[in-house]
């Protein structure tokens, strides 16, 4: 997608063979890249969030391991550095699925050869989740058509929560495909975005590249959405998701359950955008199965925000003896909740007959 007319990716290689970085933490108030030269830059990238989103965290740590290549290819430096990456975060099963298809390449291959091979395959994961993005977004788009057809001259009114954006893949996103794809083609859609508490991936990254591609947006604050569903003025729901299980049950960032829950009282279709590499058919319950990333309860007492000076500020917002217990990254909607999930291959029932129709040969 672009930044001010330019094609952008969130991950590439640099002219001087380095994997060069958007580092997502200074967004939206600045535009910063930043270079991985090593594991244990890769490591707190990831683990820090300069980079995040399931579909990215998986092709950046699969660049993660052909560093590791360029600097010691046997076969102890591989699996260490899986172990080391894989440790980074719990919740997105993509990070798993891009280290488990390195591993299983490169593990046979001669040593000599592993470093090239290990580039050429990120690579190719980080064209074919562009491929698998933009796929899934036109059979999106056809939800969005559908309703366009239905509501002549009016404006579809789309709530997407956290940032299932380009940011939070190679490119075009995963949620926002859909509607990137329906405002090229002179659908009028309008984002009601979800600041996503506690570290508001919405206000911070969906509203910035939203509005640096011109789609109309609002952002919102995360419990006004049951309101806007009520009072009629949401049309459809698309959500991005970090784990889907067998049975259908879509682990996403903390806050999406109460969305599908609204939705549901509401008569509001609540999809999923999930590319294949995010479904985990090992994992049938996904309230008990599915790891839940706990975060640091500083996220919940404290916000940072952008002085007029550009100055950034963090600041405490509860008294200072006030407890923060926990700080869940993710909840898990049932698959009850779920009217579809838009995957690459077509719209997918969330139960496991229809996920294993479509998807019976994909294992993490
Ligand atoms: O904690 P984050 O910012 O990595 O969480 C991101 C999300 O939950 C996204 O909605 C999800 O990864 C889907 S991304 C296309």
């Amino acid at each position: 997608m672009k930044i001010q007319g330019t094609p952008w990716r969130t991950v590439w290689l640099n002219a001087d063979g380095l994997v060069e970085v958007i580092d997502q933490r200074f967004l939206p108030h600045e535009l910063k890249t930043a270079t991985l030269p090593d594991v244990v830059t890769f490591e707190r990238a990831i683990r820090e969030m300069w980079i995040r989103g399931a579909p990215l965290i998986g092709v950046v740590a699969a660049y993660g391991l052909a560093v590791a290549m360029r600097h010691d290819a046997s076969d102890a430096a591989l699996l260490a550095a899986q172990r080391t990456l894989l440790a980074t975060r719990p919740t997105a099963v993509n990070l798993k699925w891009g280290l488990a298809r390195m591993v299983d390449d490169l593990l046979p291959r001669a040593p000599s050869e592993r470093e090239q091979a290990a580039f050429a395959l990120a690579a190719h994961m980080a064209d074919e989740d562009v491929a698998i993005n933009h796929q899934l977004g036109l059979h999106g788009l056809a939800l969005i058509r559908e309703l366009a057809r239905q509501k002549p001259g009016q404006r579809i009114n789309i709530l997407t929560h956290c940032n299932a954006g380009w940011l939070a893949t190679v490119d075009w996103g995963t949620a926002t495909s859909a509607i990137y794809q329906a405002f090229n083609e002179g659908i009028d859609v309008h984002v009601w975005v979800d600041e996503t508490r506690p570290r508001n991936q919405g206000a911070a990254l969906t509203a910035w590249e939203l509005g640096q591609h011109g789609v109309p947006h609002t952002l919102i604050v995360d419990n006004a959405g049951g309101h806007l569903m009520q009072h009629g003025q949401v049309d459809l729901c698309i959500v991005g998701t970090d784990r889907v299980t067998a049975q259908g049950d879509v682990c996403n960032k903390i806050g999406t359950y109460l969305k599908a829950l609204a939705a549901f009282d509401n008569g509001v279709p609540f999809y999923v955008a999930m590319p294949s590499p995010t479904l985990d058919l090992t994992v049938q319950d996904g309230v008990t199965e599915i790891p839940i990333e706990d975060r640091d309860g500083a996220e919940i007492s404290h916000m940072s925000g952008w002085h007029a000076d550009g100055v950034v500020t963090t600041v405490r917002i509860c008294p200072a003896t006030t407890p923060t217990h926990t700080n869940p990254g993710f909840d898990v909607t049932p698959a009850r909740l779920v009217t579809g999930l838009i995957t690459e291959r077509g719209l997918c029932a969330a139960n496991a007959q229809a996920i294993g129709a479509m998807f019976g040969s994909n294992t993490v």
